[in-house]
């Protein structure tokens, strides 16, 4: 799919399908007995021809303009033209046009209209040009994603132009560059979604680590890579790292990436990004039961968010300084892996008892966020599949957002309502930080059972924060797949969300 800016309306008007919207007005009469009245208002008809046709259509009449309600005619020179109800326009926002537009363009699959037409005045309720033409491209080129290189049958791709037609040639500019960072923005998102649904025996770790390499060194300039071996994160003393690799057919990997900005004061902002890269997790010797386990080549999806957030930062020439540390491995069983009651030294020297290899993710993290830690960070947010606790919590629509911070937590929360995606903050007490205490060990890696799991996670990676580091933990168990409830997601698989968040807080500063 090409989307393309129009100023002069010409494309638009040569579209094959032209998208016009409807909102609905309720009048209420002031009357005693009389009834309140509904009546369907266009703002905005591109031009007077089209208005004329649709008012001689005879089931104008019946057309409310509710959302999701369409009428379809042909225009004048034998196009399509569409008029969507948006419903009630004070009520309808940027979220309600990503939703509206991902519902059009599968309206359209399997038609074969070369060049689409979408009216942005006619979806500007959040009056703003520019974000309105961001949020209807994110959208699009969110939903134009597919992951089907296993099927011999593909799918219908979308292969038009969605033309975007604007009408004040002042706002022209500033469209233009929100569509191409949109454009950067989502063409990370579909390429770390691609590593999320990519299949367990094909993505193992040390192929994730070559397929970062090779994007990195394709699409992002200047970026440094290091990547550290099996050997290297021996001397690194990664004690807790290594002992969820230990029943791995595969080496575990440390992919370490750094971005600066041309400009660097000492002003400038430094941002750790540490990410769960556990390419899939069978719970070890405490295995999990088959229902549990299909799924869980997505419990790298932390480490793909953080790297999707990453590469957008760097394409859009973010103004801080960025790490971002990926910790890759599979956690799976065989003579060598690790079993419960073992005992091992992390990072940071503190002795942990494993007392569930199911609890896996912590001890991978706790030692990447120690290592995070020793490139001296201003401020650190990891994100990971850490708990299926969250899911019970907060469904598999919202993150969950944790950390040592009030302020650096509320930025987070501030940016991830700039962008409509769903975060929500839990507790770390003092209670549950007692309940990670182990009778033989400093620490063992889980606490009381089926209770506050979320924070238990969070308060065991906290023992790996030092210097008091500003940190922010995202459990993204719930929404890194399957959001069946946004059409601009695939109902099954990588989602792609919180990559949208992560980038405006970089790129805005932090
Ligand atoms: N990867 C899982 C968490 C998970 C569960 C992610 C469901 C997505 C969907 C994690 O490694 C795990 O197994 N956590 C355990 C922790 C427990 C043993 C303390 C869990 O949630 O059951
Ligand atoms: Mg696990
Ligand atoms: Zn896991």
């Amino acid at each position: 799919m090409q989307i393309k800016l129009d100023v002069t309306g010409d494309q638009f008007l040569a579209s094959e399908l032209k998208i016009l919207t409807a909102f609905q007005k309720t009048h209420i009469s002031k009357a005693k007995g009389s009834k309140s009245e509904t009546t369907v208002s266009v703002d905005h008809w591109y031009d007077d021809s089209l208005k004329e046709e649709f008012q001689n259509l005879k089931n104008a009449k019946n057309f409310k303009a509710a959302k999701d309600e369409t009428i379809s005619f042909t225009g004048a020179i034998g196009e399509t033209v569409w008029v969507v109800g948006l419903g009630d326009k004070t009520k309808f926002n940027a979220e309600d046009i990503r939703k509206v537009i991902a519902k059009i363009l599968k309206g359209t699959r399997g038609s074969k209209f070369e060049s689409i037409g979408i009216d942005v005045p006619g979806f500007n309720t959040i009056r703003d040009e520019a974000k309105t033409a961001r949020v209807i491209a994110e959208s699009a080129w969110m939903t134009d994603y597919t992951f089907d290189k296993y099927k011999t049958k593909k799918s219908e791709p979308y292969n038009f132009i969605l033309i975007l037609a604007h009408t004040e040639k002042k706002n022209s500019i500033k469209i233009e560059k929100a569509l191409a960072s949109t454009k950067n923005i989502c063409e990370s998102i579909n390429v770390i979604k691609d590593f999320i649904n990519e299949v367990p025996n094909v993505l193992h770790s040390e192929e994730y680590a070559r397929r970062i390499e090779a994007d990195v060194k394709k699409n992002l300039k200047g970026v440094k890579i290091k990547i550290l071996n099996k050997a290297q994160i021996q001397k690194e003393k990664m004690g807790m790292f290594l002992s969820v690799n230990a029943g791995s057919a595969y080496e575990p990997r440390l992919v370490h990436l750094t971005y600066e900005p041309t400009k660097v004061t000492s002003k400038t902002k430094h941002i750790a990004l540490v990410g769960k890269g556990i390419t899939f997790d069978t719970g070890g010797y405490s295995l999990k039961p088959g229902a549990s386990m299909a799924g869980m080549k997505n419990d790298m999806g932390g480490s793909a968010t953080v790297y999707g957030a990453f590469r957008s930062a760097v394409l859009e020439k973010a103004p801080v300084k960025i790490t971002c540390i990926l910790a890759m491995t599979d956690n799976a069983v065989n003579e060598n892996a690790t079993m419960p009651d073992a005992v091992v030294t992390a990072r940071n020297g503190k002795t942990v008892e494993i007392l569930n290899t199911d609890a896996e993710g912590r001890l991978i993290l706790g030692d990447a966020l120690d290592y995070a830690c020793d490139q001296n960070p201003h401020y650190i947010i990891d994100a990971a599949t850490l708990t299926g606790a969250c899911l019970v919590a907060l469904g598999n629509q919202v993150c969950a957002i944790l950390g040592n911070d009030q302020k650096w937590i509320n930025e987070v929360l501030g940016a991830a309502e700039t962008q409509n995606e769903y975060m929500w903050q839990l507790p770390i007490i003092n209670e549950w930080r007692q309940d990670i205490k182990s009778k033989v060990a400093d620490l063992k890696n889980i606490g009381t059972p089926m209770r506050a799991g979320t924070a238990i996670g969070a308060a065991f990676l906290e023992e790996f924060i030092k210097n008091d580091i500003k940190w922010a933990h995202l459990d993204v168990a719930g929404v890194v797949d399957s959001q069946s409830h946004l059409p601009y997601c695939s109902p099954h698989g990588a989602s792609g969300l919180i990559v949208r968040t992560l980038t405006h807080l970089l790129v805005n500063g932090k």
